[in-house]
């Protein structure tokens, strides 16, 4: 299974499912106005188990999450929001729609720095609810009385993003402290300490990375000389 993202060549695909699963359907323009507005945060699960057999074989999608940025949000916080998430019938509970979810809510905050995520759900879809509150931790906010136009109501659910945000910063900076460790190495020790023994001047270097070693192979000690061009014909 390949989680990626969602291509405009893969509309009429998402359509389709959509008309499989849902009964919230949306107008072609819609679908690719998400698409070519937000193309960071839609998502589309591909099973690849069969390969193509030509190469106009057209994907076989059987997920897809269509998410958003709030465009004029009414509070004021740039915040992100789940349009449509279905699953075909034939993958269901293989954590497919997690996963969709969660790669939409790490671009929202990577992309747009959104605060918070948010969504409608049918206050009878039971696996939608599980998924949203248990698995992902959305929070209900409140209760939309006959929000779909069959008149269901709909629970207005929120997830705040700030924990993906922190773990965003702790990531880049571990990295860029990694990188400053690695820079502090004197470049006159590499190939000293140790190393006498090996053949061939190959060396191992030692990275060091989140306090553990990490030993990187090279062909040969890393110096000025390796680096200057050799003017062979005196050999000859
Ligand atoms: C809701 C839906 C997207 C879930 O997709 P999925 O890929 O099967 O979900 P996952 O496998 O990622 O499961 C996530 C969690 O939901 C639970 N879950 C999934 N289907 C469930 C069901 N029918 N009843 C109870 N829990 C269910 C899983 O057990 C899992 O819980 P866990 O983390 O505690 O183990 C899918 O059922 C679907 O497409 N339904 C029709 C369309 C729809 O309702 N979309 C949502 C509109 S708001």
């Amino acid at each position: 299974m390949d989680i990626r993202l969602l291509r405009p060549s893969d509309i009429p695909l998402i359509q389709h499912a959509n008309l499989e699963n849902l009964p919230e359907n949306y107008f072609m323009k819609y679908y690719l106005y998400h698409a070519l507005s937000w193309p960071q945060l839609s998502f589309v699960a591909v099973d690849v188990s069969r390969p193509k057999k030509t190469p106009y074989d057209y994907p076989k999608i059987v997920g897809y999450v269509l998410a958003k940025m709030e465009e004029e949000p009414a509070d004021g916080v740039q915040h992100g929001h789940i349009t449509s998430l279905s699953v075909m019938r034939t993958h269901r509970r293989l954590g497919i729609a997690e996963k969709l979810m969660r790669q939409s809510q790490l671009a929202m905050v990577e992309t747009f720095g959104a605060q918070y995520v948010s969504l409608h759900v049918r206050v009878s879809n039971k696996a939608a609810i599980h998924l949203y509150s248990k698995t992902l931790g959305f929070d209900r906010e409140k209760t939309e009385a006959k929000y779909y136009a069959d008149g269901e109501d709909a629970f207005g659910m929120k997830l705040d993003l700030s924990t993906i945000r922190q773990q965003i910063q702790e990531a880049a900076l571990e990295e860029s402290s990694s990188e400053a460790e690695d820079e502090g190495e004197p470049v006159g020790d590499v190939g000293k300490a140790g190393d006498e023994g090996k053949k061939g001047g190959e060396k191992d270097l030692a990275v060091r990375s989140k306090g553990t070693k990490r030993k990187v192979k090279v062909g040969r000690p890393l110096g000025v000389q390796a680096l200057v061009e050799k003017d062979e014909s005196k050999h000859s």
